[in-house]
């Protein structure tokens, strides 16, 4: 049996000023593949990705990743932390793994080349199309070894080319022999047709069990807009 990459069980979840964000919200992700999660604004997705990556402490319930999670922002320029491509990547390597600089070296250009960026060591990050920097920011994730990622409206901010590159990448990285889990929050109903499964969450309580993509997003797009929630 495939082990469940992420189980979250009746979370619930409250702001300083007591307003409640989650509500008694389960959900499994089934296995490894590309997952989304749809919803009105402020249903609670970025706030339960937030819970799951432990930014967040839970007010109630339990969440279960067995790989820890990795986080991948709307905006790249929030996550990337130096001045170059391969030094971003070596800060994200284990501390466990080979110190050799041949190691360091093998290791950066082989998770540049996975996400499409091979020969991109030496570039500064200031010189990387926005496309570019989201896809060395799943690099960042993939060297660390995360196995689970929770991404929050990756595509919102690319130009229509780079969302379709970002959303391919994930879809090769989800599938495949040893495939990773992708938990995807998107606001675009089209990139649900490309999803193993799809989620509504409204008010901050998930569906009761994942929808085809397609069929959600055919759904969604006969409510009027702004209304999933009623
Ligand atoms: N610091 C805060 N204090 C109180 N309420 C907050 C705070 N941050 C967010 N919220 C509220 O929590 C709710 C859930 O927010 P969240 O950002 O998770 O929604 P979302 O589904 O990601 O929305 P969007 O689609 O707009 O990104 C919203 O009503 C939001 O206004
Ligand atoms: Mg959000």
């Amino acid at each position: 049996m495939v082990e469940c990459p992420c189980r979250v069980e009746g979370l619930s979840f409250r702001w300083p000023d007591g307003s409640l964000a989650l509500s008694d919200l389960s959900l499994a992700v089934p296995g490894p593949g590309l997952w989304m999660l749809v919803g009105d604004n402020g249903s609670g997705k970025s706030t339960l990705l937030r819970l799951i990556a432990g930014v967040f402490t839970p007010a109630g319930g339990h969440i279960h990743c067995p790989s820890p999670p990795t986080l991948v922002f709307q905006n790249p320029d929030h996550q990337l932390l130096l001045p170059g491509c391969g030094s971003e990547l070596l800060f994200h390597r284990p501390e466990s793994a080979d110190p050799s600089a041949a190691a360091r070296r093998e290791a950066v250009d082989t998770t540049l080349a996975r996400v499409g960026l091979a020969g991109f060591a030496g570039r500064p990050i200031h010189s990387l199309s926005g496309g570019q920097k989201q896809r060395l920011a799943i690099a960042s994730a993939l060297i660390s070894g995360a196995r689970l990622l929770l991404l929050d409206e990756p595509t919102a901010l690319l130009d229509p080319d780079s969302q379709i590159d970002v959303l391919d990448l994930i879809r090769t990285l989800c599938s495949g022999p040893t495939p990773l889990t992708a938990l995807w929050v998107t606001h675009r109903l089209e990139e649900l047709d490309r999803c193993d499964g799809a989620m509504l969450l409204r008010r901050g309580r998930a569906a009761d069990r994942w929808s085809e993509g397609r069929a959600l997003r055919i759904r969604l797009e006969g409510l009027p807009s702004g209304r999933a929630d009623r």
